[in-house]
């Protein structure tokens, strides 16, 4: 009998395209690892605040804020967060106005990505370790530059408006558009549905919907 294919799942999308909501419906499906970049890029962002700094100029070709940061991951049911000196922020913490601000623009910076590609990478070891049948990770770039090689790769759209009564009614206040033009205009893997990746427009989709239309397309895989 021929071994279970162990599965990566890659979703990417613009800010409340419903990629996380879509994730994690799917990972109990399918018995996947979720990962939620996007709360990768808030994490680093929070220890950066808080660090004092608000701008890229602080990084260099001699100096590296992000050098002696260390990662690690804690794996909660299907859900993995990324820790920083074995501290996971509470999604508070990073779900803010303070860090809806910056976070955009810390992500443009190619030192900041750079720092997060290998950790990124490394998740599917995590989630092998972890006993789970895949991997999915949601994003902007991981069809495009995480993971190219991903079995499935979906990019996930919805009218501005649609997404804004999302946050609405999440109660969370989200500088959406803008965030999604500095995401989109950024020269360090700009957010873009990669050639072969699979659009979803869930305008007018239930998130059920989206779920189901995404699982038979893993089933099948
Ligand atoms: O998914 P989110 O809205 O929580 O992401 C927060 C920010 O992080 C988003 O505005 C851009 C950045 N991000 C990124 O550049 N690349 C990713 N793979 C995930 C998020």
């Amino acid at each position: 009998m021929s071994e279970k294919k162990f599965l990566v799942i890659a979703v990417d999308g613009g800010a409340a395209s419903g990629k996380s909501s879509t994730s994690r419906g799917l990972a109990a499906k399918h018995n996947l690892m979720h990962v939620d970049t996007g709360a990768h890029y808030r994490t680093v962002s929070l220890s950066l605040l808080r660090r004092g700094i608000t701008g890229a100029d602080v990084f260099s070709a001699t100096e590296n804020p992000l050098e002696n940061l260390d990662l690690g991951t804690e794996v909660r049911e299907r859900e993995a967060a990324m820790s920083i000196g074995g501290v996971v922020p509470a999604d508070s913490e990073i779900r803010n106005d303070a860090v809806n601000a910056v976070v955009s623009q810390f992500a443009a910076i190619p030192e900041v990505r750079k720092f997060l590609f290998d950790y990124q990478r490394s998740q599917k070891d995590v989630a092998r370790e972890h006993g789970f049948d895949g991997l999915i990770m949601d994003g902007r770039d991981i069809g495009s530059v995480i993971f190219p090689d991903a079995d499935l790769r979906i990019f996930l759209t919805a009218d501005p408006e649609a997404r804004a009564r999302r946050r609405a009614a999440e109660g969370i206040a989200d500088s959406i558009a803008e965030r999604d033009k500095l995401d989109s205009s950024r020269k360090a893997a700009p957010l873009a549905c990669p050639e072969g990746a699979i659009k979803i427009d869930s305008t007018d989709l239930t998130l059920e919907q989206v779920v189901e239309k995404i699982s038979a397309m893993i089933s099948a895989l």
